[in-house]
């Protein structure tokens, strides 16, 4: 959710903040802007919209060796120019940057700076303002900057100029992520390290209620009251091609396309010497000492929580709960003795999941983090952390991360139930290795899919999608990933449920999108599918060998039937896809949309 970049060294900052900010859009882009410090001054670029709107303002006067940047998702105030980062002190002063939400930024205006006009909407430019009313009352600024930081409540990644010292960028962090990248004769300030591995591999981490003073050739860490603090950078791991399109047209059809290949590596990131998939010991050990597993997560990643929970219960006979993030916090249920708390995150950075983490972790909880990203936000604040070994997932609508999500639930699921003396019915590297093979068949199957999606969904309103027992929670993933690129109204039901309400928005040709992998429902769901069909709706079956009807329009081929999901997601993402792409929409950044969303 917003995404920051600073830049002090030797060469003009422009070209590296853009690259920077370019990599950073997956974490908004409703407004981006630069500021660059020369010996005229600051000047400052910002425009509504994406990076390449910032680009066309850029002219001769951008330039400086020293400069920030911001790319922005909305919280405080509408998308707009004015409302866009870099935000300034009245004097002009003091430039900053801000990722995250200073919850008492009307309580400081009030208390502080009542005599100061704000031209802005956001809860940022408070911070700036306030850093230069300290400054004028006589503080350093190293010392205004960390009593401000002090009074704020809330997630903050900041970075300022300060146009009376060109060797310095001041930097702070609580609850939003950032990091400091470390070159030669040079330094760089980052939201994630995609942002500056086109110049440097080592960072160094900040955390929470830290500030750094950043200038070429050092980096000092400070806590808030002023203490230094020593700490190793370390080596981002990633490859700057992983974050590449290469050939694709977009990041979302490589992240389909790249789903085989996840699962293959997960299966050989799990493998132990003697060919046995399993979790490290500890992860074991936590899950063995549980009485509930309670799933914590959001989007996507409850879908793939749910289809976990379908993997606990029927593989390890563990009771299972899966709760919406934002919702635990506010009403928790009452929990087990001895509960472990599993968050299923992408980013590791989801500031609703955080937050249950923070507080269970308070009532001494186990915690577990399953993330695509190490090093992130949850994953250092859990007790312990799966990684999903994904690759860098970069569209905003999660396709990779999902599959590998539920891969990695599926092999805990197996080792838990080894742990606890139960026969796990399959060979679960084998089942794995079978659901890659099916995966790479069903994306070689792309023509057939777009044909669907023309025919089905390229210019209706609204859509539904229908499933039982597991594929239920599909359903749930299919709506999600039709609403959120192309969209389109979509919600996925439970087969039963439908005629209990929602059946009265079958219309003549409503599509409604039926899957069908559970022996155990498939009589029902196909009931389910005559009932919409006689109102009048187009239905689309997708089944799986031995199931499969002569109506269906696809059908999917067989894997173990607790992995379906795997399988049965992959051409619901692709009609998602073509669906967007035929209407016109920006696949990869949807509107309205981030893919890391730091705030709650
Ligand atoms: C955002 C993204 C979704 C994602 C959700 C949870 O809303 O747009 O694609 O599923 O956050 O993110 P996480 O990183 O915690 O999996």
């Amino acid at each position: 959710m917003c995404g920051i970049v600073g830049y002090i060294g030797q060469r003009n900052a422009t070209e590296i903040l853009i690259e920077g900010l370019r990599k950073l859009e997956y974490r908004g882009y409703d407004s981006a802007g630069i500021a660059l410090l020369n010996t005229n001054g600051v000047h400052v670029f910002k425009e509504k919209g994406r990076i390449a709107a910032l680009e066309e303002l850029l002219d001769e006067t951008a330039n400086g060796t020293i400069g920030i940047g911001h790319t922005r998702w909305a919280t405080h105030g509408e998308p707009s120019r004015l409302n866009a980062h870099p935000h300034q002190s009245a004097s002009e002063r003091f430039t900053l940057v801000h990722n995250g939400v200073i919850e008492n930024y009307e309580q400081l205006k009030k208390a502080e700076l009542s005599d100061v006009d704000f031209v802005s909407e956001t809860d940022t430019e408070v911070v700036v303002k306030l850093i230069e009313k300290k400054v004028q009352g006589g503080k350093s600024v190293e010392e205004a900057f960390r009593s401000t930081l002090e009074q704020l409540h809330g997630s903050y990644a900041i970075a300022m100029l300060d146009a009376d010292n060109s060797d310095v960028i001041y930097v702070g962090k609580n609850k939003s992520p950032l990091l400091v990248g470390l070159g030669e004769g040079f330094n760089v300030v980052a939201s994630d390290a995609m942002a500056m591995l086109q110049v440097t591999n080592q960072f160094v981490e900040l955390m929470d209620q830290e500030i750094v003073l950043v200038t070429r050739d050092f980096c000092r860490i400070k806590k808030l009251d002023g203490t230094v603090v020593e700490r190793k950078p370390f080596t981002a791991e990633l490859d700057a091609s992983d974050i590449e399109k290469g050939t694709y047209p977009n990041y979302m059809l490589k992240e389909i396309d790249e789903q085989p290949a996840v699962v293959r590596r997960i299966i050989s990131e799990y493998r132990d010497e003697d060919g046995v998939i399993k979790v490290e010991d500890s992860v074991r050990q936590a899950i063995k000492e549980a009485d509930r597993l309670y799933i914590i997560a959001a989007g996507t990643s409850y879908h793939a929580g749910l289809v976990g929970k379908q993997l606990f219960e029927h593989i390890a006979g563990i009771p299972t709960e899966v709760h919406i993030a934002s919702e635990f916090s506010y009403n928790m249920p009452l929990v087990s003795k001895k509960p472990l708390f599993i968050f299923i995150s992408q980013s590791g950075e989801t500031a609703d999941s955080r937050a249950v983490l923070v507080h269970v972790k308070k009532l001494g909880f186990k915690t577990l983090t399953v993330t695509n990203v190490p090093g992130s936000t949850l994953s250092r604040e859990a007790d312990h952390t799966l990684l999903l070994y994904a690759g860098p997932e970069i569209a905003v609508a999660s396709t990779k991360a999902y599959t590998a999500q539920i891969a990695v639930l599926a092999i805990t699921a197996a080792d838990a139930a080894v742990e606890r003396g139960l026969e796990v019915k399959m060979d679960l590297t084998q089942e794995l290795s079978i659901v890659a093979n099916a995966m790479q068949t069903l994306v070689d199957e792309k023509e057939k899919i777009e044909a669907l999606a023309t025919n089905y969904l390229q210019t209706t309103r609204n859509a539904f999608y229908i499933g039982r027992a597991v594929d239920y929670y599909v359903c749930l993933e299919a709506a999600l990933k039709l609403k959120e690129i192309s969209y389109v109204q979509a919600e996925g039901f439970a087969g039963g449920e439908l005629k209990h309400g929602t059946i009265a928005l079958i219309e003549k040709d409503t599509p409604v999108i039926a899957i069908a992998t559970q022996s155990h429902v498939n009589g029902a769901i196909r009931s389910n599918v005559k009932e919409v069909v006689a109102r009048g709706a187009k239905a689309l079956i997708v089944s799986m060998e031995g199931l499969e009807s002569e109506d269906d329009q696809l059908v999917l081929p067989e894997v173990n039937d607790l992995l379906t999901p795997l399988v049965s997601v992959i051409p619901l993402q692709l009609l998602a896809y073509y669906t967007a792409l035929h209407r016109g929409c920006d696949v990869d950044k949807p509107r309205n949309l981030a893919k890391s969303v730091t705030v709650e």
